[in-house]
């Protein structure tokens, strides 16, 4: 999720004792995820052999099972995103191999992909709400970029990885935040901004700590700024899902800057994407 407030709108004023709490709070965030890497999610091991294996385009089916059916939670996720609207499409899917069968392997990767985010960040009491908005927001970048990919010659794995979890460093730093007693019971007006504002490097530590290409970790850092061709990509999808949004988070101006670098006008790169607004509205129903 781009930081809505340097989108549209300056931050809300805060009270003097709430911007004091604000200052406490961010040089403890500051020191967890930049200078300490705390609560860096740790992969399970089977997530790190799954993740190994879709990447590989060898990979034969009944080997992504036999590892994924090892971890029976991860398994229930998989079969929870693959049962959600966008991929079941009202036939519910009962088995992991049954999702292999009707999804294929290249939805599956995506489904897996998505399955590991959701069980290994949906861990912030308090702030599960910032947790859900920002993974819902990233399925929604990562099907864009995925679709916008082969205009800009960029590989549609990378640009749905790289979309997915451009701003998962939003979810580390809500996991960072929810532990810190001083964060407890503070509004989200003091809490956003600080996550706003580390998110980039939050997720780039993490993606490296995931063993993720380099690349997608660069547009983890970069993508508010961006200054590579993955970075710019997912930027143009992080307007357009937001200039689609009702109501829309995107100013017309930032959606034109965006589009532009990746040689699209507004309007193309919103008929592109127009036919996944009926799933915008809908969101992503597969979380917990
Ligand atoms: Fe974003
Ligand atoms: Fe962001």
């Amino acid at each position: 999720m781009s930081s809505t407030t340097t989108m549209t709108s300056q931050p809300p004023e805060l009270r003097p004792r709430d911007s004091l709490v604000q200052l406490d709070l961010e040089s403890a965030l500051r020191l967890q995820v930049l200078t300490r890497n705390a609560d860096l999610p740790v992969l399970p091991g089977t997530a790190v052999e799954a993740l190994r294996l879709v990447r590989d385009p060898r990979v034969r089916t009944d080997d992504l099972l036999a590892v994924v059916e090892l971890d029976p939670p991860l398994a229930a996720r998989i079969l929870a995103v693959a049962n959600s609207s966008y991929y079941a499409r009202g036939n519910a899917i009962r088995s992991l191999r049954q999702a292999v069968v009707r999804l294929g392997l290249h939805a599956l990767r995506d489904v897996i992909y998505m399955a590991i985010y959701a069980s290994t960040l949906f861990d912030a009491p308090g702030l599960i709400d910032v947790v859900r908005e920002t993974f819902d927001h990233s399925v929604i970048v990562a099907r864009f970029a995925q679709r916008l990919a082969p205009h800009v010659g960029i590989d549609d794995e990378t640009a749905f990885l790289a979309g997915l979890l451009h701003d998962v460093g939003r979810a580390r730093c809500c996991k960072v935040l929810s532990k810190l007693p001083q964060a407890r019971g503070q509004s989200r007006d003091v809490l956003v901004p600080l996550i706003d504002r580390y998110h980039e490097a939050a997720g780039a530590a993490l993606a490296l700590a995931w063993n993720l290409p380099t690349e997608v970790a660069d547009a983890c850092e970069h993508h508010h700024a961006p200054c590579t061709p993955l970075a710019t990509l997912i930027a143009a999808a992080d307007a357009v899902a937001y200039a689609l949004e009702q109501p829309p988070r995107a100013s017309i101006e930032a959606l034109e800057l965006a589009t532009q670098r990746v040689g699209l006008s507004a309007a193309e790169a919103i008929e592109i994407f127009e036919p996944l607004r009926a799933e915008l509205s809908a969101r992503v129903s597969a979380l917990p």
